[in-house]
């Protein structure tokens, strides 16, 4: 497995395992405009010729402060340490860049992620209310921070 920076040749397979994986899924546009801004955008791929690509990890950094705007991992590779990569490799990046603390938004239901984030010593330090929008979908946002280790 390889951790590598996005290409734009990346972004279809990006856009389909965002759209098979997240309840409200951003965008190929939105996806793309990541990827033409100055944002970290990270893939995983396999190390054999076919080269698929398993998850990603999106980040922003302005100064000392890193925002985790995206983290998704396929379907069928979840929950065999991928996420735990991704999140690992995102933060030494920003830490490389200069990053102090870090911070991201998380629906509240989704114990999954945020069990992977506390294990990386991220705590909840407020909640969004109605932060994701959407008929059914409409859910408050747990904020978490993470102090990080100079570099
Ligand atoms: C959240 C997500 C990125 C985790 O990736 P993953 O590759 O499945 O996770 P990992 O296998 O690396 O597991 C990392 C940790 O997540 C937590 N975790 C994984 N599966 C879990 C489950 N079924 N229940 C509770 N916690 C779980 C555990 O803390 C686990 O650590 P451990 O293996 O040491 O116990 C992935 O499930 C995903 O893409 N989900 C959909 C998109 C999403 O919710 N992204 C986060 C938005 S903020």
């Amino acid at each position: 497995m390889n951790i590598r920076k996005m290409k734009d040749t990346d972004i279809a397979a990006v856009s389909r395992i965002e759209k098979l994986t997240h309840i409200q899924p951003w965008s190929e546009n939105v996806l793309t405009d990541c990827y033409h801004s100055d944002y970290l955008c990270l893939v995983a791929e396999e190390n054999d010729y076919q080269k698929e690509l398993k998850g990603y990890i999106i980040l922003s950094q302005v100064l000392d402060e890193a925002h985790l705007l995206n983290l998704c991992v396929s379907l069928k590779y979840q929950g065999f340490g991928l996420g735990r990569e991704l999140t690992a490799r995102g933060i030494k990046e920003v830490v490389k860049r200069g990053a102090r603390k870090m911070f991201l938004e998380v629906r509240r239901s989704n114990m999954r992620a945020i069990r992977l984030y506390e294990s990386f010593g991220f705590s909840e330090i407020g909640i969004r209310t109605n932060y994701y929008q959407g008929s059914s979908l409409s859910e408050d946002a747990v904020v978490m921070a993470l102090v990080l280790p100079v570099n």
